[in-house]
């Protein structure tokens, strides 16, 4: 399936210190937001460009420019706002959607409290981002909704994926790429995954 292992030596550093437990809340934050940035530079490495004609102070010239309309970054809350921050500051003029969901701790279904996006997100690529990808019923019920609001070209970034939240999210939405700094063997009953980085809300929200 179409996972993405940023194996780069910084994104592997970061990760490492935020799986540690000793990492305050205040800089797993700031690690977070910068894995935004370093997993949202690969996940758009395919935006088309286009070619337009400027001056630069010495000549002018052909440059290339992103081309299409905005895209969409889609944090789902909480935890994803740690992330979509990162997002935002390589894609200043991204524009943003948000959903909200939780797990219900006893059957570790998705339940919806929000969703909003902007009207016109059908020909605009779509970011998705939460730090955790553990049985994936959030990322799945999340591109679900944005793909019935009509969202085409989507992609998933986390932080850290389990090898079965991988694999079903894989099974529902093969068309949509997942970007993570590394993928876990385990799950454990209460639906964390192992040796994870904890419950990533708590550690940026306390
Ligand atoms: C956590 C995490 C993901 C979800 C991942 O959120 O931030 O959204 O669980 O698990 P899944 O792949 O098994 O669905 P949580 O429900 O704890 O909400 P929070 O982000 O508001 O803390």
């Amino acid at each position: 399936h179409s996972i993405h292992v940023v194996s780069h030596p910084l994104v592997q550093h970061k990760l490492t210190k935020m799986r540690d437990k000793l990492t305050s809340s205040a800089n797993f934050r700031r690690l977070l937001r910068e894995m935004g940035l370093l997993l949202g530079y690969d996940a758009t490495r395919d935006l088309p460009l286009v070619h337009t004609h400027i001056e630069t102070p010495i000549e002018s010239m052909d440059a290339p420019l992103l081309d299409g309309k905005k895209l969409v970054i889609v944090p789902i809350l909480r935890a994803g706002l740690g992330l979509a921050e990162g997002l935002m500051d390589l894609m200043p003029l991204a524009r943003m959607g948000h959903v909200g969901l939780y797990r219900d701790p006893r059957t570790l279904q998705a339940v919806e409290y929000y969703f909003r996006t902007p009207g016109d997100i059908s020909d605009r690529d779509v970011i998705v981002c939460d730090p955790m990808l553990a049985t994936a019923h959030s990322a799945i019920a999340a591109v679900d909704r944005l793909k019935e609001t009509g969202a085409k070209r989507l992609k998933f970034i986390c932080v850290l994926a389990s090898e079965q939240g991988a694999r079903a999210f894989a099974e529902v939405h093969p068309d949509v790429p997942v970007f993570t700094a590394a993928v876990d063997a385990k799950l454990n009953d209460h639906g964390y995954i192992v040796p994870g980085l904890g419950d990533a809300g708590d550690r940026l929200f306390g």
